[in-house]
């Protein structure tokens, strides 16, 4: 039964999502309506460890892929063949995260997304890891008006996206050493928060009433890239020549001079667009103080600011399969031979 051409509104596609350390599964409808959606967090199998083991997470994907592609089917009431239990063709698609991302966890949901559409006979589509963010909004807020500006902040990625449709995008910034998501781990790691940090950081700094130290954002005016090391660095001195700060004092500062220069730089690209709207994706983007910061700025820019709920910020399935929705409708199928590519770019034309 494999299909030609693009999906119609009520069909479904399965996508699946294994990049680092959750392993998701969803169904999607139409490209834009979760019919189920699941996500297995390694978070305790690693905590223990500091950071992401990639040999530990590869085999907890294997263990839990199969598990959780059947709770999603069973939850869209489907079938273990993927057909609707009525008898109806269910799943007319399946889509997988390719790349970027760690290369066993990737090989791991790249195979049994292969495995399904061959045994199924359905199309299979390869999702960039960091497109499928940029549809977080989307699936929330179908309605969204183009062209937005996207801040994407991920544990692997700070970039700065002018989306002018669905496919369209060029980059306007981008962080010159670490990724946001990556200096809150770092400086998480260091005062003794644990892994994983951007959460641990925020629960910190939320218990601060009265804020002690400021670190200088770092490049706030310096055109629209960014850079985190140098502030991690700050982090770390001050840390050590003051050492009976109260780790939430550090935490606090730290998230401070963050949000700061990634509002500033994603207004100021809005502006430089002359964007309709303002949108914040990935995994940092479920920072509460960030979510708060950004609503109030576009407001005052009398920019609308998309931003999705939390759990569509950090990674899930749902996500990759509205992007693997898109891209089927506009390239058709993924070559059969697609394999995972660990550093994949951004796609920009
Ligand atoms: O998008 P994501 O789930 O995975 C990647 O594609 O990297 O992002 C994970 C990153 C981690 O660095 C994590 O510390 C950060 O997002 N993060 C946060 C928060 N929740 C997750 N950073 C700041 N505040 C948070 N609440
Ligand atoms: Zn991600």
């Amino acid at each position: 039964m494999r299909m030609e051409g693009p999906l119609g509104v009520s069909d479904l596609l399965l996508a699946i999502e294994s990049s680092c350390d959750e392993t998701a599964v969803a169904i999607i409808r139409g490209g834009t309506q979760i019919v189920s959606s699941v996500v297995s967090s390694q978070v305790d199998l690693h905590r223990a460890y500091g950071g992401v083991v990639p040999e530990l997470a590869s085999r907890a994907h294997l263990e839990l892929i199969v598990p959780l592609i059947r709770e999603a089917l069973s939850e869209a009431g489907c079938t273990a063949h993927g057909t609707l239990i009525n008898g109806e063709p269910g799943i007319r698609a399946i889509g997988a995260t390719y790349g970027p991302g760690l290369i066993g966890p990737l090989l791991v949901g790249v195979a049994a997304a292969k495995a399904l559409a061959l045994a199924w006979d359905l199309p299979f589509i390869g999702v960039n890891h960091l497109e499928g963010h940029l549809y977080a909004s989307l699936l929330e807020d179908p309605e969204m008006e183009f062209p937005v500006v996207v801040l994407l902040v991920s544990g692997g990625h700070t970039l700065l996206i002018s989306m002018q449709a669905p496919g369209e995008y060029s980059i306007l910034g981008s962080t010159v050493d670490d990724a946001a998501g990556e200096a809150f781990d770092k400086v998480a790691r260091y005062l003794g928060y644990g892994y994983p940090g951007g959460p641990a950081i925020e629960d910190a700094a939320h218990t601060v009433l009265m804020p002690e130290i400021r670190f200088t954002p770092p490049m706030l005016h310096e055109g629209l890239n960014f850079s985190f090391s140098g502030l991690k660095t700050a982090a770390v001195q001050y840390v050590k020549a003051n050492p009976t700060v109260a780790s939430a004092q550090v935490a606090a500062a730290f998230q401070r001079a963050v949000i700061e220069v990634l509002v500033t730089k994603t207004v100021v690209a809005a502006e430089l667009t002359d964007a309709r709207g303002i949108c914040i994706a990935g995994g940092v983007a479920a920072n509460g103080a960030l979510r708060e910061a950004m609503i109030a700025e576009g407001a005052r820019q009398g920019r609308k600011v998309f931003v999705p709920s939390r759990a569509m910020c950090t990674d899930n399935a749902a996500m990759v399969a509205a992007a693997a929705f898109f891209r089927l409708s506009v390239e058709g199928p993924s070559p059969i031979s697609l394999g995972a590519v660990p550093n994949l770019a951004f796609p920009t034309k």
